[in-house]
């Protein structure tokens, strides 16, 4: 997989900002729409920053944007401080020009009986968009892409999931203790990832630096999920100084 290493967080925000920017111009300029896969958790927290700025002081239209969130804890409502809804209007949505219908995030209220309807209808809802464009990806320390944990099938689509005790472990401090870490989330599948034509997975700090060494140098193995994108034809990823330390 092509990896771009940058020396700070802001320049790699800036970077992706603009890649993110020049598919939402390019599509403009073809009066179409640009279909955005978002990622939440604290990695693209600076490219949405960028992308508002670019919007409040360089006039970027984002009218013609649709975006599909990857995933939402279970259980939570949108309101719920460490919601993926709270989160994204914070951050992003809530200052940039996205029509409220164009936005989707998994609803994390669902009852259980309607989950997998639920689930089906997000796929209908990607498809019926064209499906995405550009696909923005953290990656887990376990190499979790979405709430994919290891060991999650390559052809999975949107669906209620359990989260890894890793993955529980490293929300704690958001939920101010473990046990109230939901047990659940819904995710899109890695097969509904997969569909994007484009991705770009950022990863920042030393935390992720082993994980990343496996997705770049690594076999493709359901034991680290992000791995599955080595079969994908356009995923570049996209990292700081301090996840690459561990690359040879
Ligand atoms: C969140 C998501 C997760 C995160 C991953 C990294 O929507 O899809 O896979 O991208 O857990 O989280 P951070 O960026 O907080 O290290």
């Amino acid at each position: 997989l092509p990896c771009s290493v940058f020396s700070s967080s802001e320049a790699l925000s800036r970077h992706v900002a603009e890649i993110v920017a020049t598919i939402i111009r390019e599509r403009q300029a073809q009066k179409a729409t640009a279909v955005l896969g978002l990622p939440t958790g604290s990695t693209p927290m600076g490219v949405y920053r960028e992308l508002v700025r670019m919007h409040q002081e360089e006039g970027l239209d984002l009218s013609n944007v649709i975006t599909f969130n990857l995933d939402e804890y279970y259980g939570l409502k949108p309101t719920q401080l460490q919601s993926y809804h709270r989160q994204m209007h914070e951050v992003f949505f809530q200052h940039v020009n996205i029509a409220s219908e164009n936005i989707h995030i998994p609803d994390g209220m669902i009852p259980l009986d309607e989950v997998d309807a639920y689930c089906d209808d997000y796929e209908a809802k990607i498809r019926e968009a064209g499906g995405i464009d550009l696909m923005l990806l953290g990656i887990g320390s376990n190499g979790h892409i979405g709430f994919n944990e290891p060991f999650s099938i390559h052809n999975s689509r949107t669906r209620l999931c359990t989260l890894d005790p890793i993955t529980r472990r490293g929300a704690a401090s958001d939920f101010f203790h473990e046990e109230n870490v939901p047990h659940q989330a819904i995710t899109m599948g890695l097969g509904t990832i997969l569909e994007a034509r484009k991705i770009l997975l950022l990863a920042l700090g030393q935390g992720k630096s082993s994980v990343i060494r496996e997705l770049l140098e690594g076999p493709v193995t359901n034991r680290v999920p992000a791995t599955c994108l080595q079969d994908h034809r356009d995923t570049s990823v996209f990292i700081d100084s301090a996840a690459g330390i561990k690359l040879t």
